[in-house]
């Protein structure tokens, strides 16, 4: 079945055509074409994603990047690029597919009248997607590593088995949370984080060391440089008995270390600072995950999200999985930040699931 699928939650407007096939017990996914027009040199000055300018944005690349699909596909097909009628003509999606949350409600609602529009002229099935389930099935998308799901896994109904229980964390810039899922369409959530996500503490702890949106990258790259034992930072809910987590604690004290040194007149070195606080947010993250798995048997383990792209973290995550005996799961580092093509997926599970997500903005979306 070939997907259109359109993603506009938040500062990366996206567009995907992908063939799904294998349905809910194996599902299969190629990608044929994936755009991503990023934002994040306009929202930089911001320090942050303004809303506004997000669905200006939106708006104005979703027909650039749709005209840029329409003639991937139609180069493809080895037709006239350059004439219109012939860019359309063919195009013949099964399912149209858009993310209605969660996320900034403008931004949403960018993509979903945009959706509406091409289900009208292509004559297709629209479905909502869910943002989260999108980051959540993002390691079925095919990938260069070996330890992929596609190499892992060999084609059959049996597939499942191999992967299920599973406990999914998914960290991203808006979203910390650890699900045990029973099936691809079955499961519950065990914790989430309390006060800020995971990529919102990177992103906060960031700006106190200056440095550009989004923070994540940029502390990974400092962090590399620095030494992560220099500074101990708390490790927050780290031996409470849930499956709870809290950042907004761990970001004080990153504050509270840089005020005193000001303070103080003591030089510091940002490496450390940002190494430091990588390794405590790290921490916290792999043994949550780790206690999950062994509480739930799993058999593997799925890292998902923005912060998912973390190399320390897939590291620490994939070693973890090793000693308790689990499969890793992470996507392909194109997909770990906001895309297209992991709504793509989602949409074809919603669709299978029969899970019908009203087509309007819902900011609060959860899983
Ligand atoms: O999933 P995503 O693109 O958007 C949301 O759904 O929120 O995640 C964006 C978040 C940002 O907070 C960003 O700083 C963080 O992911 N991030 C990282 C890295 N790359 C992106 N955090 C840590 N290390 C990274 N390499
Ligand atoms: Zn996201």
């Amino acid at each position: 079945m070939k997907i259109l699928a359109i993603e506009t939650s938040c500062d990366e407007t996206g567009i995907a055509l992908l063939d799904a096939t294998g349905g809910l017990r194996a599902p299969r996914f190629a990608v044929l074409h994936n755009f991503v027009a990023s934002q994040i040199a306009i929202h930089r000055p911001f320090g942050g994603v303004v809303p506004n300018l997000a669905k200006r944005e939106h708006l104005k690349n979703l027909p650039v990047l749709f005209d840029e699909l329409l003639a991937a596909v139609a180069a493809g097909r080895g037709a006239d690029v350059k004439s219109e009628n012939k860019k359309h003509a063919a195009f013949a999606p099964d399912l149209i597919t858009v993310t209605v949350g969660p996320g900034l409600e403008p931004a949403l609602w960018t993509g979903i009248e945009f959706a509406k529009t091409l289900a009208k002229k292509y004559r297709a099935p629209l479905v909502g997607a869910n943002h989260l389930e999108g980051h959540l099935y993002s390691f079925l998308l095919p990938s260069r590593s070996s330890t992929a799901y596609a190499s892992a896994i060999l084609p059959g109904a049996r597939d499942a088995r191999k992967i299920f229980p599973a406990v999914a964390l998914i960290v991203s810039g808006g979203h910390t949370i650890l699900l045990r899922m029973e099936s691809f369409s079955k499961w519950k959530r065990l914790g989430e984080t309390r006060d800020d996500a995971a990529g919102e503490a990177f992103d906060k702890v960031a700006r106190l060391l200056e440095l550009p949106y989004p923070g994540g990258p940029e502390i990974e790259k400092l962090a590399a440089r620095g030494n992560s034992f220099a500074i101990t930072f708390p490790r927050p809910m780290l031996d409470q008995r849930n499956y709870d987590f809290s950042f907004s604690g761990l970001k004080t004290a990153v504050l509270y270390y840089m005020r005193d040194a000001k303070a103080a007149r003591r030089a510091v070195n940002i490496a450390d600072v940002a190494a430091g606080f990588e390794q405590a947010a790290v921490d916290v993250l792999v043994a949550k995950t780790r206690r999950a798995a062994e509480e739930c048997a799993a058999e593997s383990i799925l890292l998902s999200g923005g912060v998912a792209a973390n190399k320390h973290l897939r590291r620490a995550l994939a070693r973890t999985a090793d000693l308790v005996g689990c499969r890793f799961f992470v996507p392909d580092f194109r997909y770990n930040v906001d895309n297209a093509a992991m709504i793509g997926a989602a949409g074809y599970m919603a669709h299978l699931r029969k899970k019908h997500y009203p087509l309007r903005a819902d900011g609060m979306l959860g899983v």
